[in-house]
């Protein structure tokens, strides 16, 4: 069982700082996915674990012990890669078998752990397959099978399901909980999709322009996020932030006169108010909106109204339809499910 910590690390690439002092320590067996947009430096922060790039400061321990300046070799990780990188001219077999040949492993113990590994990830049946006579979902199964075959006690995986479609991608993403529920190794897994993020998680790490901005569990940070940043990243439809003019005691006053109760506390300090489009109830009282466009999900719809001083809002409901478009409707928000944040975005608690 092993422990990652990170701490105080920093990269800079020539004069471009992309991580600045990030500290995180993940425990042993754990399941931690660092999310964030584009650039934010998922991949760099994970690369330096694996020992694929070299941080500018601070140290990376792996098991308590300072792999700072280890080779990747050395440090008892294996990497799953967005490209899966197969070697063409090797079979399935000899794909999964390489990193152990290279490590010198007798040619039984080789056949008993592939075996093993393709028996788990049900690619038995493909192992004298070239890899270009694979599908997408069967290849990527390919390269988590060598990941897996080495017995790593660190897994690191770097958005290894993007090049799958749709129904793949959650196939794929199950097994690999069922993986680590099975092996219970550490994993540290890169994904900018946060439904992946939030479904495979223990904690989540999100990351905005090098820095952590938030860590914990994907509930806690979806229910109570440190940041407007993070309550915004999080949430599809992202959660609607309203300006109000300014706050009256426990009601923040909109440009439009219209008022909305906030929960007991002293808000003074409050820049925005947010709320997540599941939290609007429409109904016979509360402020007036127009209802702009009402799009069809399936499981639910996603009506896109205007509120009277011209801020739009997303709000989940069953209830009306496309042709509702133009009608004027009622919503309200429950105090108790609004966020607060001030204006250095961060949320404010009561009090
Ligand atoms: N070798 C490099 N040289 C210079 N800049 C780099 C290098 N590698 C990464 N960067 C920069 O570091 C920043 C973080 O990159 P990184 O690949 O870690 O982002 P990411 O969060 O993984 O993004 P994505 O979701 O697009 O994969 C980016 O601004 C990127 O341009
Ligand atoms: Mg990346």
């Amino acid at each position: 069982m092993t422990s990652v910590t990170l701490e105080g690390i920093g990269k800079s690439f020539g004069k471009t700082e992309v991580i600045s002092h990030v500290d995180l320590a993940i425990e042993s067996g754990e399941f931690v996915v660092f999310v964030g947009a584009s650039g934010s430096g998922k991949s760099t922060l994970l690369r330096m674990i694996a020992g694929l790039e070299s941080p500018s400061s601070g140290q990376v321990l792996i098991g308590g012990r300072d792999v700072t300046s280890a080779p990747p070799s050395e440090r008892g990780v294996s990497m799953v890669f967005q490209s899966y990188a197969l070697y063409p001219h090797m079979t399935v077999r000899q794909n999964i078998a390489f990193g152990l040949k290279l490590a010198k492993a007798g040619k039984e113990s080789i056949a008993e752990a592939v075996g093993r590994v393709a028996q788990m990830l049900q690619i038995e049946n493909l192992l004298d397959r070239k890899p270009s006579q694979l599908s997408g979902g069967q290849r990527q199964r390919v390269a988590i099978a060598r990941a897996i075959v080495r017995e790593p006690e660190v897994f690191l995986f770097d958005e290894p399901l993007s090049n799958l479609d749709a129904a793949l991608r959650t196939q794929t993403r199950m097994e690999i909980k069922e993986l680590h529920r099975s092996l219970g190794a550490t994993m540290i897994y890169v994904t900018h999709d946060q439904v992946e993020a939030m479904s495979l998680a223990d904690r989540m790490v999100i990351l905005h322009q090098g820095r952590v901005e938030q860590v914990g569990p994907p509930s806690e940070l979806y229910h109570r996020p440190a940041t407007a940043y993070v309550a915004a990243f999080l949430g599809s439809p992202t959660m609607n932030f309203l300006s109000p003019e300014r706050i009256e005691g426990a009601e923040a006053l909109l440009a439009s006169g219209e008022r909305i109760p906030l929960p007991q506390g002293d808000w003074g300090k409050a820049a925005s108010v947010g709320i997540r489009p599941e939290d609007i109830e429409i109904g016979q009282e509360g402020l007036p909106a127009t209802v702009e466009m009402v799009e069809e999900l399936g499981e639910t719809r996603i009506v896109h109204a205007r509120l009277s001083d011209g801020e739009e809002l997303a709000i989940r409901s069953r209830e009306l339809s496309e042709e509702d478009r133009n009608s004027k409707i009622r919503i309200t928000f429950a105090p108790e499910r609004l966020h607060l944040f001030g204006k250095d975005g961060r949320r404010l608690e009561a009090g």
